[in-house]
């Protein structure tokens, strides 16, 4: 007792002494200056622990040697916070203060004339002014935003040539050697006598925030990419330049993330990403309240009038910025220490977006396949992409199920599996993968899925709900199938309306019919339930194309006769609505197959693969011999993809597995996962039938004659 009281008390001491000193890693020698003289001004104030200077030349150095604990701690801006924390697992302690009002660093916007019809949606083949190469209101923002957004794909993570494919043209100051494609200097320039185009400085008239304003407000460029103050500063007379004296903030507007646009002062909702302000990072293991107490006592001494030595002031050492940026009012302690908190989801999925690298990319990716057939289309595919030249490459590995593909994916043996509903929600929750990208049925299909419904015959007289169906007989598309099957029944063990000890209760006749794995037989048996108990059954003209796989629309002679108005739709909140309305009134949205890989993996590269892969062999394309979306030339069906695919969508905003599924279809595998269920799927639901139908129900696009 006695011992292990000891043993907590020299750790609480060796905790509170632990920084016996703080190592600060200089990128500079401006900046190794200021340091020295800082220590000098602490060490005479009497603040402890003492303050070292160390030179580290470059950001990139100094993470790596304070990671390498040959130093402690090193002011960052946002990119570098991000490498820093993903790479180094360094943590952000300390946070510049700039200006009260708006509590960081700045926003970056996107900016149009008023009265243009460009959106964030629209961008494509417009002409765009940036900041500057690589800065980051002008590039890195703007292009993480659009490449995670799905919006510009960039095959083989070359982002300046992603960037000129998609901007119609451009001035991108610094993007001036040979390495950069030349539609990125475009619109530039130069100086009053045309020299010195495209110069990453301020000799390129373009250059900076007020340089891409002024690009968009000459009219050589459609958009900006600047800052929340670009526009305010340089119009209704606030700016001197010769250029921006007649200019009116009215006349511009921003470009909202959602598709609207906004006032040039509405910046604080309507941007791109708000950008985060510097930061002290330092080792996990380092106590960063301590840093803070001694930045703290230091700004309390040496910020403002009266001293020598001037913590936020670089003036004395011809230069900007030392240590700490000259605008910086205050130091504040960074509760969360945790760099994705300090970054923000905007500013840091912009980051991950950008990380795409060509250096970091591997050479080729391995395709998980599981038949023989499979293999066949593969290869092909593989050879098909290498002969354009896509990057990465694909190399086909075969596994036994699909289940061992995740595995191996899992492991980092293998890269990426294409699969569908219940198999992403096994890849997500056990082996931990993610969509990369999804696989599209149709072009009006915006949101790449299709749904569930649970259809019934209109009667007045008996107009039950999802909630009475106790009793009633059923019909379903098949056994263990995804809309007539799992999530009905799934749902149905959700809501507590299915009670999973009824499950070994034996099968009744019509869900025989569930055997029976055709959806038009599924709606015939609504048809034939009803004729039992209403004696009449309404056909008349139109047929209800609706309950057919994405791919077809139904001719066939039991269906030409269907009227949709003779059927309705029973909504999840316990309402009834006509056919038409199953975007809002559905058990599930089936989501879309999607290609799903190890978190590690970069989605944005294999996004951009895709992408470019479609342009020569999806469904518009039939001049390059092998086809994406279809299997018949290896005689097989839904090879790799989906026979019925019409293109390959990124996900988005749904970066989890959860999250492509949707909660109301994962809650319908969770339904179906109650354990004295699974398996005894054919047992279940006598009591249960019910006069309905669970059918998929496409999206309006393949539907004909409703209504
Ligand atoms: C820091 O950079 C210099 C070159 O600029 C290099 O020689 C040195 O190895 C680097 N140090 C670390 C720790 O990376
Ligand atoms: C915007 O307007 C131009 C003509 O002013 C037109 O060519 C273009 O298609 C329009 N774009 C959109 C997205 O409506
Ligand atoms: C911009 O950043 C990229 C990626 O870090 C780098 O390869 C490139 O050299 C930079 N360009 C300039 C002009 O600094
Ligand atoms: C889009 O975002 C702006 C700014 O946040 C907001 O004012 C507007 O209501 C939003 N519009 C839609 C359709 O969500």
């Amino acid at each position: 007792m006695k011992s292990s009281e000891n043993v907590f008390y020299l750790l609480l001491v060796h905790a509170a002494f632990s920084l016996e000193r703080v190592r600060w890693c200089t990128v500079s020698n401006q900046e190794l200056s200021k340091c020295k003289d800082m220590s000098n001004a602490f060490a005479g104030a009497g603040i402890l622990p003492p303050l070292e200077c160390m030179e580290g030349e470059s950001a990139a150095n100094c993470t790596q040697m304070i990671k390498d604990y040959l130093a402690d701690a090193v002011t960052l801006d946002g990119r570098w916070i991000y490498q820093a924390g993903k790479e180094h697992g360094l943590k952000p302690v300390v946070g510049e203060v700039y200006d009260q009002d708006i509590g960081t660093s700045y926003y970056a916007v996107a900016v149009v004339r008023k009265g243009s019809n460009i959106t964030i949606n629209s961008l494509k083949g417009v002409r765009s002014c940036h900041t500057g190469i690589n800065r980051t209101a002008g590039w890195n923002v703007p292009v993480g935003y659009l490449v995670d957004s799905g919006r510009l794909p960039a095959m083989g993570c070359d982002l300046p040539k992603a960037v000129s494919d998609y901007f119609s043209a451009s001035c991108v100051p610094g993007a001036n050697s040979a390495s950069y494609p030349t539609s990125l200097c475009q619109l530039c320039r130069g100086d009053s006598s045309g020299q010195s185009k495209c110069q990453g400085n301020s000799q390129e008239q373009y250059y900076g925030y007020s340089g891409a304003f002024r690009c968009l407000a000459e009219g050589a460029g459609e958009v900006a990419f600047v800052k929340h103050s670009t526009v305010p500063e340089n119009t209704d007379g606030r700016s001197l330049s010769t250029w921006a004296q007649q200019l009116r903030s009215k006349d511009f507007q921003l470009l909202c993330r959602n598709g609207s646009t906004a006032d040039v002062t509405e910046w604080r909702t309507c941007h791109l990403a708000r950008v985060p302000a510097r930061a002290v990072v330092v080792r996990p293991d380092t106590d960063g309240t301590a840093v803070f107490q001694l930045l703290n006592q230091g700004q309390q001494r040496f910020n403002g009038v009266g001293t020598q030595f001037q913590m936020f002031d670089s003036t004395a050492y011809g230069a900007h910025n030392l240590m700490f940026r000259d605008s910086t009012t205050e130091l504040v302690a960074v509760t969360s220490q945790n760099y994705q908190a300090w970054l923000g989801d905007e500013y840091l999925h912009a980051m991950q977006a950008l990380n795409c690298d060509p250096n970091t990319l591997p050479e080729s990716l391995n395709w998980c396949v599981v038949s023989t057939e499979e293999i066949w289309k593969c290869g092909e595919m593989g050879t098909a992409f290498r002969n354009k030249g896509l990057k990465p490459e694909i190399q086909c590995i075969s596994a036994k199920t699909k289940e061992e593909c995740m595995e191996m994916i899992q492991k980092k043996e293998i890269d990426v599996v294409a699969l569908g509903g219940a198999d992403i929600y096994i890849a997500g929750k056990t082996y931990g993968l993610v969509p990369a990208a999804g696989v599209g049925f149709s072009a009006e299909d915006n949101n790449n899925a299709y749904y569930a419904v649970a259809l019934v015959k209109r009667n007045p007289s008996d107009a039950f709900t999802i909630n009475d169906l106790k009793g009633k007989k059923s019909c379903h598309t098949g056994l263990g199938r995804t809309a007539g099957w799992n999530i009905p029944i799934g749902m149905l063990i959700k809501k507590g309306f299915i009670n999973p000890r009824d499950c070994n209760i034996p099968q009744a006749a019509c869900l025989r019919l569930s055997r029976i794995i055709t959806h038009q037989r599924s709606v015939n048996c609504v048809l034939e339930i009803t004729a039992e108990t209403t004696n009449a059954v309404q056909v008349a003209k139109n047929s209800i194309t609706a309950t057919v796989e994405p791919s077809g629309k139904n001719t066939e002679s039991w269906a030409r006769d269907l009227k949709s108005s003779d059927f309705q739709l029973l909504c999840r909140n316990g309402a009834r609505a006509e056919v038409t309305q199953f975007a809002r009134c559905h058990l599930a949205q089936v989501p879309a197959q999607a290609i799903m890989v190890h978190p590690d993996t970069n989605v944005f590269a294999l996004y951009g693969l895709l992408d470019k892969a479609q342009d020569y062999f999806g469904n518009d394309s039939n001049r390059n011999g092998f086809k994406m979306f279809d299997s018949s030339a290896f005689q097989g069906k839904d090879l790799i993809f989906k026979d019925s695919a019409v293109k390959i969508v990124p996900v988005e905003e749904k970066r989890t597995y959860t999250e492509w599924l949707g909660s109301e279809y994962v809650e319908s595998l969770e339904g179906m996962q109650t354990p004295q269920c699974s398996g005894a799927g054919n047992k279940l639901i006598q009591q249960h039938l019910l006069v309905i139908t669970f059918v998929p129900f496409v999206v309006l696009g393949q539907i004909q004659g409703l209504g």
